[in-house]
């Protein structure tokens, strides 16, 4: 089971009444980094995409975007968000409350798909799933962005550490994979210092 318990969603809708830890006014820098060097193609799903700064900075940047959550809150904040732009960033957004577990079930083809803080809320078994899901959704050649944490916290309703090796052994050729990078990163929060993270980019053959 994940260390979010057998009932996520009610973690995650609660933590969405006020502004959550990872909420930072601006999308994590070390994932705007990742994405600058490695161009994103579109469209691009961010999955997880909680109140929506990632999708809406890579909207401004000129992408289309589709930014899912399962949370309600947060899709309407982000949406909310999306009132505030011009009308030709705003129509490049569009944010839909969903199952990220399941990004084919959009039935959309995907160039690239951008995971800031989804793949480590995931228990070992549901990253098999999402990870199987997710090759299904992007398209050949499309791009893969993850950021997650590199370090485990021993209490409940934090993320889990996701390592090099279980990227290696996630995203092999056999697979159809090809992984593009993988550095040592930072996640940043609103409470507490920056935990260390990992960042990739990982290629769909
Ligand atoms: C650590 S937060 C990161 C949010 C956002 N990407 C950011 O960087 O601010 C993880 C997000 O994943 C969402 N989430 C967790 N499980 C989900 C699921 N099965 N389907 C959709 N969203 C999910 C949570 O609601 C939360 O917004």
């Amino acid at each position: 089971m994940s260390k979010f318990g057998s009932d996520p969603l009610s973690f995650f809708n609660l933590i969405y009444r006020e502004i959550p830890p990872w909420d930072v006014g601006g999308p994590q820098p070390a994932m705007s980094a990742l994405l600058t060097e490695y161009p994103p193609e579109n469209p691009i799903l961010d999955v997880g995409c909680g109140s929506g700064d990632l999708a809406i900075h890579l909207a401004k940047l000129g992408h289309q975007v589709v930014g899912i959550d399962f949370v309600d809150s947060a899709i309407a904040h982000a949406q909310e968000k999306v009132g505030a732009l011009p009308s030709e960033t705003a129509q490049l957004l569009n944010f839909q409350v969903a199952d990220a577990l399941q990004p084919s079930l959009l039935q959309m083809k995907f160039g690239s798909v951008v995971d800031s803080g989804f793949l480590h809320v995931l228990d070992e078994d549901q990253s098999s799933r999402f990870i199987r899901d997710l090759a299904l959704a992007l398209r050949p050649g499309g791009r893969y962005y993850l950021l997650a944490f590199a370090t485990e916290f021993a209490i409940s309703n934090t993320p889990r550490k996701v390592t090099e090796e279980e990227l290696k052994a996630r995203f092999t050729p056999e697979n159809g994979w090809s992984i593009k990078d993988i550095r040592s990163a930072e996640f940043l929060s609103r409470v507490a210092p920056p935990v260390a993270a990992i960042g990739a980019c990982i290629e769909r053959m």
